[in-house]
């Protein structure tokens, strides 16, 4: 499973990528905004930290504002991905940047037909959105146990990524289910490599280790 992390914040993504956790970066308007700085300034600041994608998106709400925009984003880095809302506008310009040899990652899906119809358009990644779907009280996990059958059965080459991931369940259930791709949240990262028991082990350890006598621990 590949790890994406789900911020703009600089000093997170140089902080997580020297654990080697860190093939690529997913942004959206919201994550943008904290920043606070220009929005092709902060990308292409990523794009050169990061070897991965790193996914931008757009403002615009029909095909030809999207496609503008997307083919301006697209020349930013080698390595950017332009995030499409999925709408049928969005569809329409995912087809068009696909033939163009852009990168795309259509966002804001909600269930196993809209993921399908992108596949379909030739998008290159899916971002269905888990937390959100809980939020609803429908099953975020079990979409994207339904999103990876489906794209396995007809072979797409489509790469879901899990977004809007708040809990270590998410993580761990979309890692079973097969997701290619997990966007995470900073914040959420500490709590996915710590376990209560491991503190108590380290501790544990170190209170024995006094007893070793000093001679023998060359
Ligand atoms: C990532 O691509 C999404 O924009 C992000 O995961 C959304 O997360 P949220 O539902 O917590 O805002």
């Amino acid at each position: 499973m590949k790890f994406f992390l789900d911020t703009a914040n600089i000093e997170e993504i140089k902080r997580i990528n020297k654990l080697g956790l860190v093939d690529g970066i997913t942004t959206n308007p919201t994550i943008i905004a904290k920043e606070n700085r220009e929005f092709s300034e902060i990308i292409k600041e990523i794009c050169s930290l990061v070897d991965g994608p790193v996914s931008a998106e757009v403002i615009g709400l029909t095909t030809v504002e999207m496609v503008e925009e997307a083919r301006e984003i697209a020349q930013w880095a080698s390595n950017v991905v332009v995030k499409i809302p999925m709408t049928e506008a969005g569809l329409e310009a995912v087809h068009i940047l696909t033939k163009e040899g852009i990168k795309t990652n259509v966002t804001l899906v909600f269930s196993v037909a809209q993921g399908l119809m992108a596949a379909k358009a030739g998008a290159t990644y899916i971002s269905p959105f888990v937390g959100r779907v809980d939020d609803i009280g429908e099953d975020g996990i079990e979409l994207i146990q339904n999103l990876k059958q489906t794209l396995n059965n007809y072979q797409f080459e489509t790469e879901i990524i899990t977004a809007s991931i708040r809990t270590i369940n998410h993580l761990e259930k979309a890692a079973i289910a097969g997701a290619d791709i997990a966007t995470i949240p900073g914040s959420l990262l500490p709590k996915l490599w710590s376990h209560p028991l491991t503190d108590k082990g380290i501790e544990q350890f170190l209170q024995d280790w006094k007893k070793v006598p000093v001679s023998t621990k060359a």
